[in-house]
């Protein structure tokens, strides 16, 4: 871990985001987004919400969001503004949209699309460039970890992956806890973040005022409490957990007091 960079906590809103990944549709995706709205309405001003449905559901979830406490979110964009890019969608589009929050640089995405840390730190910039916040995703292989590696591994996708006026949001994820039901222990959460910060600190321009970082990866209700009692944590990204507005909603009421 690298040492001598003075830290300082930024008072900001606690962010559940919700990644709905490749799922939802019709209806049933209308009620879930009904009842996240409805429920977050009695949840403190310091809890943010956000969920990311699929693209096809932007429009109809949007509606539903509209006027109300939980932000609408996507889960990629292209780098470009417009063109000759059949099938993708460009990150004014999503502005256009009423989206606020892009998840950029899954571990999904970067797996099943050959997606580079340069090409994450440049669609970084063209959702910065639309007026949309970007959620930067990084983390580790068990591979990495187990081999003593999480760390450079983290550090080198902060430099690749992050613009240096970021202003947005970082997810760590470690890859191994991702949908597999094993969340990584608060202690390798404290510890890892802690690195991620001051990675941040001595990559960015601004400094010691570091983006918000959120951990992700099995996030379950019952873990919710201790991992957003860590200092260096300020929110959470849920995958499978976030398709249940009760478990969604449940790891929201375990954030601590403003
Ligand atoms: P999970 O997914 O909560 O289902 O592990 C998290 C994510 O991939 O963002």
């Amino acid at each position: 871990m690298q040492t001598g960079v003075p830290l300082m906590t930024q008072p900001s809103r606690t962010l559940i985001a919700g990644n709905w990944k490749m799922n939802g549709s019709g209806p049933t995706a209308e009620t879930l987004a009904a009842s996240v709205s409805e429920a977050a309405t009695g949840l403190p001003a310091h809890i943010e919400l956000t969920v990311c449905p699929p693209f096809t559901l932007l429009d109809r979830i949007g509606r539903i969001l509209t006027d109300g406490p939980v932000a609408l979110g996507a889960q990629d964009c292209h780098v470009e503004k417009s063109g000759a890019f059949t099938g993708d969608i460009a990150a004014p589009m999503l502005a256009d949209m009423g989206v606020r929050y892009v998840i950029l640089g899954h571990s999904e995405r970067r797996r099943d699309h050959a997606e580079t840390d340069a090409l994450v730190c440049a669609k970084a910039e063209s959702a910065a460039a639309a007026g949309l916040t970007p959620i930067i995703c990084i983390g580790e292989t068990l591979e990495e970890r187990d081999e003593g590696r999480a760390h450079h591994r983290l550090s080198e996708q902060i430099i690749g992956s992050v613009p240096k006026d970021f202003d947005g949001v970082i997810a760590y994820e470690p890859i191994w806890a991702i949908g597999t039901g094993r969340s990584a222990s608060r202690d390798d959460i404290i510890e890892t973040t802690a690195h991620i910060r001051h990675a941040l600190a001595t990559h960015l321009h601004t400094g010691d005022k570091t983006p918000r970082i959120l951990y992700g990866g099995s996030v379950k209700p019952q873990d919710a409490e201790s991992i957003l009692s860590i200092e260096t944590v300020n929110g959470v990204l849920v995958g499978g957990a976030s398709l249940a507005a009760e478990s969604f909603i449940g790891i929201a009421r375990g954030a601590p007091k403003a």
